[in-house]
């Protein structure tokens, strides 16, 4: 059999509409947007209406996704989300996209890996590409946060924001996709990031929030972004400097700053926009993903970096390379193709 590669064919995005900044939170939280912008790099995010569940936004970056790669949701024969506070215990975010798409019977299901959910997502949809098992995967990071933090303490309640990011992986011939990753986890560091469901009775309970220990997290982020980049790059058999971009998870510009010290790579080299998003979980890397494609930053042949950490604890490393060389215009085209859609429809 022919070696088999995934390349990105389609990249969308749901951004709740409401944004919230630091100012809005002051008086409630007793907290300043100085504070904020000092200790995080953080400066608004955007919280989900009642009506953007975490599958909405989900399906609405599917079908976003969809449009990019011009293909239809009976063409996909895989969805994984990742994903870590539903509304629902069961079913997953995944089953409910695949129904709202009409992605007809197949698999479908959820990664809990905290933040790190999407690069686990990533890695494990490469997989089955890279077998043969299926040519076509949606993968999918959507968070809705925001409802956790209405009776949180104000450290974690100025972090997160709500988001859905996706991606459509292909199957191809031609050599590109996923170099090399890694990923990990330390259950014996499981109190350090949580949230206890045993409390759970509904939307706003007392009790029921996510609980961190700010200085814990910071430290071994700090320590593992580096570790699990250098653990992809060397699987990958690449170095740093056949790297183009580097994707962090946006959790605060500091671990972002003390990761690029510890890798000696200038911050330039590294996609941030936690100013404008906060945390958003499993939605982090494909938010910061999709941002710097349309913008064209970051082109489809370019080899991209993305590193992740979260609740587990969990971490992940993927070196990826979106398109193959031979597709450079590629993005462009299909572009060009929708919009040229859209002008005929009128
Ligand atoms: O994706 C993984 C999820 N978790 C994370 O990303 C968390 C990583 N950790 C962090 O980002 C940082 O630890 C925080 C931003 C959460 C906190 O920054 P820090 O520099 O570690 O602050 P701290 O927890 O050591 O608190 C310093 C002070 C304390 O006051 P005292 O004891 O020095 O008087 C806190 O009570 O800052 C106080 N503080 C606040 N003050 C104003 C804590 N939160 C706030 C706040 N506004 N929102």
């Amino acid at each position: 059999m022919l070696q088999r590669y995934g390349k990105i064919i389609g990249w969308g995005v749901h951004i709740p509409e409401k944004v919230v900044t630091n100012f809005d939170l002051e008086e409630k939280w007793d907290t300043t947007d100085e504070w904020i912008v000092q200790r995080s790099g953080i400066r608004e995010r955007r919280f989900a209406s009642e009506e953007e569940t975490t599958d909405v936004m989900a399906t609405r970056a599917a079908i976003n996704a969809l449009k990019k790669a011009n293909i239809k949701a009976t063409d996909l024969d895989l969805i994984i989300v990742g994903t870590c506070l539903t509304e629902y215990f069961t079913p997953s975010v995944a089953c409910l996209v695949q129904s709202a798409i009409g992605a007809k019977q197949i698999p479908a299901y959820d990664i809990s890996a905290g933040c790190t959910g999407f690069l686990y997502s990533l890695s494990t949809a490469y997989q089955f590409i890279q077998t043969g098992a299926y040519n076509r995967i949606m993968v999918i990071g959507a968070e809705n946060i925001s409802r956790f933090l209405e009776t949180g303490d104000r450290s974690t309640a100025i972090l997160f924001g709500d988001a859905a990011g996706a991606v459509i992986i292909e199957s191809t011939d031609e050599p590109c996709g996923l170099h090399g990753f890694t990923l990990g986890s330390d259950g014996d560091d499981k109190d350090v990031i949580a949230m206890n469901t045993s409390s759970h009775r509904g939307r706003f309970d007392e009790g029921h929030f996510i609980k961190f220990q700010g200085q814990q997290v910071f430290k071994f982020a700090s320590r593992v972004l580096g570790k699990a980049c250098r653990e992809a790059l060397a699987q990958a058999n690449l170095t740093l400097d056949d790297v183009d971009w580097i994707i962090p998870h946006q959790a605060n510009v500091r671990i972002i700053q003390s990761a690029a010290r510890d890798m000696g790579v200038p911050l330039e080299r590294f996609i941030i926009n936690i100013d404008r998003y906060g945390n958003t979980s499993s939605a982090s890397i494909p938010l910061a993903l999709y941002e710097n494609l349309e913008s064209g930053k970051i082109k489809p042949t370019d080899t991209v970096l993305m590193v992740a950490f979260g609740a587990g604890l969990t971490w992940g490393a993927t070196v990826l390379q979106l398109a193959p060389k031979s597709e450079a215009t590629v993005a462009h085209t299909q572009s060009d193709a929708v919009l040229g859609q859209l002008a005929a429809a009128g």
